[in-house]
């Protein structure tokens, strides 16, 4: 076996910065309290230690108002937290066939209970999106457009401001699912005439698993999907109308957060666009050197401008899961098979027998890692062959 080399970053980052090591490493042991609950000095310096976390994103973000992004558990929750709340009357959807099971299974769930109906617009095989069938599927009662940023699977960005305008033309709700592309590409909602942005803190935020969130627009707001104690106006038997306490019952995973506001100060620190061609210079790396392997098929769009650094392919002769058991076994290379929660996506590349590997990267992978994930595919065709 060779070295440890982790490419599996689409599905969580690995490493994380140091200092998000250090920061939950901090809170756990020197804060520890209650954030929002109690008046002693823990609690308060917990409620701070959030608020800076909600200021680091808002930052990133370009939004004003901090208490308008809100903390979840991850990207699912605040997909449900949205979907569910604009269809909680009923009416239709519209997404993409790029679609993650995070938006799809809520739509089918609603869709079976008779509650909501939507529809999927197909992409072509390279994640290109017509933007005029997108608009012929909207109906006098469609409520919702909801697609992903960039492809989970093939790294393909879709063109989220043409949408937006559609979106907004229809007047629905347009909920972008940033959790491939929070930290890595400029995501500024307010410009780009995003309602409702949901984002998952354990990606290229850098931030540990458990942590996400979501940005809801002024005139927005829809009903929470969950009730309880928030430590404010606790004398009353309805959930508090203002931001952030409307949708954070419960305690919020305040030692996570701690970490999700190093890793988000990271990505401030490095630049976006810095992040953005650093993975450009190794993606365009990883490309070329499957054009030159025989056997390899490399899916999703050439051009770097239409597309994040997540790279799925396949090997004649393996499965999915075999070249990456063997990946793994033989070269300490950590990438994933198979569908990757999206279905959908794989029925638009044509993957749905096969399922592809993916190597996702962060802005944490080098030059010599791509190198050593070519060198294992080459040497593997060639034993195969
Ligand atoms: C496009 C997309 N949406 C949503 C999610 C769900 O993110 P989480 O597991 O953090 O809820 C993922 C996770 O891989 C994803 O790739």
């Amino acid at each position: 076996m060779g070295g440890d080399i982790y490419l599996d970053n689409a599905a969580t980052t690995y490493p994380k910065p140091e200092a998000v090591y250090e920061a939950m490493d901090r809170f756990a042991r020197e804060v520890g309290g209650n954030p929002g609950r109690s008046g002693h000095h823990r609690s308060l310096e917990s409620g701070r230690e959030v608020l800076r976390a909600r200021e680091a994103i808002a930052n990133l973000f370009q939004v004003g108002e901090p208490s308008r992004i809100i903390f979840t558990r991850n990207a699912t929750e605040a997909l449900n937290v949205v979907i569910q709340g604009v269809l909680r009357e009923g009416g239709h959807a519209v997404i993409t066939s790029l679609e993650h099971n995070s938006i799809w299974r809520p739509l089918e769930a609603l869709a079976r209970g008779g509650r909501a109906s939507y529809t999927i617009v197909d992409c072509d095989g390279e994640g290109r999106l017509d933007l005029k069938r997108l608009e012929e599927s909207f109906t006098p009662s469609t409520r919702l457009l909801a697609c992903t940023h960039a492809s989970n699977v093939c790294g393909a960005l879709l063109p989220i401001e043409d949408m937006a305008e559609i979106a907004a033309r229809h007047g629905a709700a347009f909920l972008l699912d940033a959790a491939q592309t929070a930290g890595r590409v400029k995501i500024h909602p307010e410009a780009m005439g995003v309602t409702h942005l949901a984002f998952t803190g354990h990606k290229e935020l850098f931030g540990p698993q458990g942590t996400g969130g979501l940005y809801i627009a002024p005139s927005w707001e829809i009903e929470p999907l969950i009730y309880g104690g928030t430590g404010s106006r606790s004398e009353r038997s309805v959930q508090p109308d203002f931001l952030p306490d409307r949708y954070e019952s419960g305690t919020l995973n305040a030692h996570g957060i701690a970490g999700l506001r190093a890793g988000v100060e990271f990505v401030l620190e490095a630049g976006v666009e810095e992040i953005r061609t650093h993975e450009q210079g190794l993606t365009e790396r990883l490309l070329e050197g499957f054009a030159l392997i025989p056997g390899v098929t490399a899916y999703g769009p050439r051009a770097w401008e239409r597309r994040v650094g997540i790279v799925s392919f396949n090997l004649a002769g393996f499965t999915s899961s075999e070249l990456a058991s063997f990946l793994d076994e033989e070269y300490g290379i950590c990438v994933r098979s198979g569908l990757h929660c999206s279905p959908l996506a794989h029925r638009t590349l044509g993957t749905l027998r096969s399922g592809v590997v993916r190597a996702s990267l962060s802005y944490l992978n080098t030059p010599e890692d791509i190198d050593s994930l070519l060198h294992a595919v080459r040497e593997t065709a060639a034993a195969s062959r």
